[in-house]
């Protein structure tokens, strides 16, 4: 399965799950993490085209597995209703989670374009 997740520079592949966090977070104080796929390149964002969901995970340093954080996904993809209501939404592909930590270690993040598969990213988030 790892073979499956593909990653890049975020910089020049839209796919990539961009994680904003810290370098330092407060001890077991809520530290905030943002996760974007398409932040310097937009992903297309279409009915037929769409980043499905974002995963992420923190691993601190040591531990032997991860931390599930969550799977947040994105249902909206422009499908019209019938009837009287007309609007159409997309769902931008952008979280924001907030959780705390003892120990330093990795974020990792994960996504699912409908059409490119599987990408993956990573950041350290230091402890004080
Ligand atoms: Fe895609």
């Amino acid at each position: 399965m790892k073979d499956l997740y593909k990653t890049a520079d975020w910089k020049a592949e839209k796919h990539v799950p961009v994680i904003d966090a810290p370098e330092k977070a407060a001890k077991d104080a809520p530290v905030e993490v943002s996760v974007t796929v398409g932040k310097e390149i937009a992903h297309p964002n279409t009915t037929g085209h769409f980043i499905a969901w974002i995963e992420l995970y923190f691993h601190a340093d040591g531990e032997p597995n991860p931390h599930f954080l969550g799977r947040y996904t994105f249902d909206a993809h422009g499908a019209s209703g019938e009837g009287p209501d007309t609007s159409t939404i997309y769902a931008e592909p952008k979280v924001t989670v907030a959780f705390k930590t003892g120990k330093p270690g990795t974020l990792h993040a994960a996504s699912y374009c409908n059409i490119h598969g599987l990408w993956a990213s990573e950041a350290k988030l230091a402890v004080e």
